[in-house]
């Protein structure tokens, strides 16, 4: 492979083609796709956000960005724990999916695709149709009736047709119906574009002089605790760091794949963490690679339920973060790894704060009440 070739690659099949074409899961196995190529450590001087780091990101052609990436680092103290909070829902649309929205839509546009369509929950919708509407695509984003209305709304007035399904498993069918040759389906909880983007959020980190031993992430499909993963192991690659934190993967107790592949049996609580709205993936695509990784890095799953979250919630929105309900899982976690032994006193642990509560005060007027 010379230095600027970049190709789709199947872990599991070996098929490989050009990056110039697009295929959302493997065409030979129906297996979630890789993509081949060198990552570079060469951030690029003056530049801020993800866009520093384009050497380190798969070679696509002309960005569209909204200035994502380059959020906030907060250090605090808590029970003896050093956290970084990573301020990921300061970012244009209010989540860490800008960064994939990014990627993904600067190939759509690339490409020359007319039609973007997704299934999503909410934050990949908005981060999509924003990306999509700059460059002037269609964009249908079909969505689970129990999206959070807020985030329907935002979705709405970017600029999407919204189709809604009954719920997140009847939308992932639905979109298939709106797939043609003309249609870029963006399949997030599938995109390899969408875990080389989170890598970017290592990275910084690491620029902010982040050393700490653990990292602990909420987990829908797994993207964004791949791509952290991925990112710290360039840097460990590169010569810049001597080891990968340890992955805390947070789910909540309802919909828990992650920690059932783990730990062989599903949570014996039958509490609900239906709150955390952006972690329930049932059948998330790369969760064998998900469970290698947690295992690889001596780290865990935690499971919270919604009494956790909304205590967590509290905390975080007394502390000055407006995040949703979902951002408050890892650190709900924090606890609850401290009591497994995961993590100490003295450790420094990072904690990415992934979409912003802006888009919930539906949720929070409820909370009040209660
Ligand atoms: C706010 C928020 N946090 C975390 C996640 C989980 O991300 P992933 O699907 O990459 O595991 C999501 C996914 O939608 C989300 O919206
Ligand atoms: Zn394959």
């Amino acid at each position: 492979m010379t230095a600027d070739t970049s190709m789709w690659y199947c872990p599991k099949c070996g098929f490989v083609d050009s990056l110039r074409k697009y295929f959302w899961r493997c065409p030979k196995c129906g297996g979630p796709l890789d993509i081949m190529y060198r990552p570079r450590w060469e951030p690029i001087e003056g530049r801020r956000g993800m866009m520093r780091y384009l050497k380190a990101l798969p070679p696509i052609g002309a960005h569209v960005t909204l200035g994502e990436g380059g959020t906030p680092t907060i250090v605090r103290d808590v029970a003896g724990i050093k956290v970084w909070f990573k301020l990921e829902y300061l970012n244009p649309t209010g989540s860490f999916k800008d960064r994939g929205a990014s990627l993904a839509i600067s190939l759509a546009s690339e490409l020359g695709f007319e039609r973007v369509v997704e299934d999503t929950s909410g934050n990949t919708g908005i981060a999509v149709t924003a990306y999509s509407r700059i460059r002037g695509l269609d964009v249908t984003i079909v969505m689970p009736e129990t999206a959070p209305q807020g985030k329907k709304i935002l979705c709405k007035l970017l600029g999407a047709n919204i189709i809604e399904a009954k719920s997140r498993g009847r939308a992932a069918k639905k979109v298939m119906d709106l797939i043609n040759s003309k249609t870029f389906y963006v399949a997030h909880t599938w995109s390899p574009l969408f875990i080389e983007a989170a890598k970017t959020l290592a990275y910084e980190v690491y620029e902010n002089g982040f050393r700490g031993n653990a990292v602990i992430v909420p987990v829908g499909s797994g993207g964004l605790m791949l791509g952290i993963y991925r990112g710290f192991r360039d840097l460990v690659n590169w010569g810049l760091l001597d080891c990968i934190p340890k992955i805390i993967a947070v789910q909540g107790t309802s919909v828990a794949p992650l920690y059932e592949e783990v730990h062989g049996s599903p949570p014996s609580t039958t509490t609900s963490s239906d709150l955390a709205d952006g972690i329930m993936v049932p059948n998330p695509p790369r969760l064998k690679e998900l469970k290698e990784t947690v295992l690889e890095s001596r780290g865990d799953v935690v499971l919270v339920d919604n009494d956790d979250i909304v205590g967590a919630l509290r905390e975080l929105l007394h502390s000055g973060f407006i995040v949703e309900p979902t951002s408050a899982a890892p650190y709900a976690a924090l606890v609850k790894a401290v009591e497994a032994g995961l993590i100490g006193r003295g450790d420094e642990v990072l904690i990415p704060l992934t979409g912003s509560g802006l888009k919930t005060l539906k949720i929070f007027e409820a909370l009040l009440s209660t």
